[in-house]
C-alpha cells in the first residue's frame, strides 16, 4: 500500500521543521522531505535576529532549551551615522526585546526534536514533483537513495525556499508574483574574534552600508553593502577588515580583528507570490516571499506563516474550514507589513548610485534627515522598534 500522511511538509528549513513540531503537538501527522542532507542544512549559515513569536513557537514545542542557554538577548540597536551611534532602546519603547541565536543552530534543534519525537524526516530526496493539488488526494513522487516513492497526503505544505518546486507547482495564471531588486548585496563573514559592540551595529556610510552582529561571545557576524554580483576573490581579509573599520567607524568605537571562517555574497531582492494557497497546496516562509535582511525578518516570517498554517490545518481537521480558506488572506497582510519594514529599512540605510549626481544626492540628503529623525523623535524610533521586534501574527 502507498505510504501516506495527512500532511507532507517539502523542506527542512525553519520553515517545514517547525510546521511539523507545531503539527505534532496538534496531534497532526506529517512526513517532512528534504533535498539536501542532514549535515548540509545544520551547517548552512544564514540569519541570526529571533523575535518573541519565534522564540514562543520554539518553547511551545519544546525546543527551545539551547536556545535559550545560548540565544543572547538584546534590549537595543545602535544606528550608526557621521560618525555617532544613536541607539534605540527596544525594551523602553515596545516592553519587547529581540534574541540573537544562528538559524542553523534552530534547525539543529528542530531536527534533534523531530529525530528524537520518531516522526519522519528524509534528507538527499530527490525529484520531488507534486500531483493532484486541486483534489482532495494530492500526492508528493520523489526518489530516495535511487528508487521511486510516492506519498499520498491531505495537504501539501510548500516549505522548499524561494528555488523549491512547490510554488511552480501553482499555475502561472493563478499565480501573482511581486518583485524588486537591489541593485546591491551584502558580503558576509563570520570571524573568530569577540563582538566590538554588545549591540548589534546598523552604519550608514558614503561608501555603503555595513553591519555588525554576532553569533556568541566569541563570534562576530558582519556585512558590508557590496555589488549584486560582487567577487569574493577580489576581497582579503585585510580588505574586509580596513573597509568594515571605515564604515563602521565612529567616536571611541574600535573594531575587533580575527580570523575570518566564512564568506559569502548575497544578492538583495524583495518578492511576494500571491496567493499563498491553491487547491490543497499551501506555501510557507521563502517559498511565498523573500525579503532583504536588513530588518532581520526572513526567518521571523517563516515561523509566523507556520504558526497560523498549523493551527488552520488543525481546525481544518476539527471541522472548521475558515481559518485554512482564509490563510493566505491572513498571512499576506503581515507579509505585506514585513515587506514594507524590509525595504523602508533598506532604503534607509544603503547607499543607491546611478540614478544620476542631483538625485544621488538628494537621496543621499533624504536619507540623512531621515536617520535624524528616526534618531530624535520617540514617535519614529518607537516606529521602527515595533516592527523590528516583531509585529501581532494577525
Ligand atoms: P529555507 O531555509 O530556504 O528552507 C527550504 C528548504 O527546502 C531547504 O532546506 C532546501 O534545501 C529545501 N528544498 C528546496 N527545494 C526542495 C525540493 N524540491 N524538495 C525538498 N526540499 C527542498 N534572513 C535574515 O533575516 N537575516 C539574514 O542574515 C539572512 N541571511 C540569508 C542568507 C542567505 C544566503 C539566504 C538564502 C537567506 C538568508 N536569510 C536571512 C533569509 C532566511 O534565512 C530565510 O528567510 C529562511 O531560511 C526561510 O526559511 P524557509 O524554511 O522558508 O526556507
Ligand atoms: C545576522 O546576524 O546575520 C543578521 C542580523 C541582523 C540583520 C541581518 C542579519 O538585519
Amino acid at each position: 500500500m502507498q505510504p501516506r500522511t495527512q500532511v507532507a511538509i517539502i523542506g527542512a528549513g525553519p520553515a517545514g521543521l517547525m510546521l511539523g513540531a507545531l503539527l505534532a503537538h496538534r496531534g497532526i501527522d506529517s512526513v517532512i522531505l528534504e533535498t539536501k542532507s542532514r549535515d548540509y542544512i545544520e551547517h548552512r549559515i544564514r540569519a541570526g535576529v529571533l523575535e518573541q513569536g519565534t522564540i514562543d513557537a520554539m518553547d511551545e514545542v519544546g525546543a527551545g532549551a539551547r536556545m535559550h542557554a545560548h540565544g543572547l538577548v538584546h534590549d537595543g540597536a545602535l544606528l550608526r551615522f557621521a560618525g555617532r551611534s544613536h541607539r534605540i532602546d527596544f525594551r523602553a519603547l515596545t516592553g519587547k526585546a529581540v534574541m540573537v541565536y544562528s538559524q542553523h543552530e534552530l534547525v539543529r534543534d528542530l531536527v534533534a526534536h523531530r529525530l528524537a519525537g520518531g516522526a519522519p524526516l528524509a534528507f538527499e530526496v530527490d525529484d520531488v514533483a507534486l500531483t493532484g493539488i486541486e483534489t482532495a488526494r494530492p500526492e508528493v513522487r520523489f526518489r530516495s537513495a535511487g528508487q521511486p516513492g510516492s506519498l499520498a497526503c491531505d495537504f501539501i505544505a510548500g516549505c522548499d525556499g524561494f528555488h523549491g518546486v512547490a510554488r511552480a507547482a501553482i499555475p502561472a495564471d493563478r499565480l501573482r508574483v511581486f518583485e524588486r531588486e537591489y541593485p546591491f548585496g551584502w558580503l558576509g563573514i563570520l570571524a573568530d574574534v569577540a563582538p566590538s559592540s554588545d549591540e548589534l551595529v546598523y552604519a550608514y556610510h558614503d561608501r555603503g552600508f555595513a553591519l555588525l552582529s554576532m553569533r556568541s561571545p566569541s563570534v562576530s557576524r558582519l556585512y558590508l553593502q557590496c555589488a549584486p554580483d560582487e567577487d569574493l576573490a577580489q576581497w582579503s581579509d585585510d580588505r574586509i577588515w580596513s573597509e568594515l573599520a571605515v564604515r563602521l567607524a565612529a567616536d571611541g568605537f574600535t573594531l575587533a580583528t580575527g580570523p575570518i571562517t566564512q564568506r559569502s555574497v548575497t544578492p538583495m531582492r524583495s518578492f511576494v507570490a500571491e496567493p499563498m494557497r491553491h487547491g490543497r497546496l499551501v506555501l510557507a516562509g521563502d517559498a511565498a516571499h523573500i525579503v532583504p535582511p536588513t530588518g532581520a525578518k526572513g526567518l521571523n516570517l517563516a515561523i509566523a506563516d507556520v504558526r497560523l498554517l498549523a493551527d488552520a490545518i488543525a481546525a481544518h481537521y476539527a471541522g472548521d474550514p475558515a481559518p485554512l480558506d482564509s490563510y493566505s488572506e491572513t498571512c499576506l497582510r503581515r507579509v505585506w507589513k514585513v515587506e514594507r519594514f524590509s525595504w523602508w529599512m533598506t532604503q534607509l540605510l544603503h547607499r543607491f548610485e546611478g540614478e544620476g549626481r542631483a538625485a544621488d544626492e538628494f537621496r543621499s540628503r533624504i536619507q540623512r534627515a531621515e536617520l535624524d529623525y528616526v534618531t530624535s523623535s520617540p514617535a519614529a524610533a518607537t516606529a521602527l522598534a515595533e516592527n523590528y521586534v516583531g509585529l501581532p501574527l494577525r
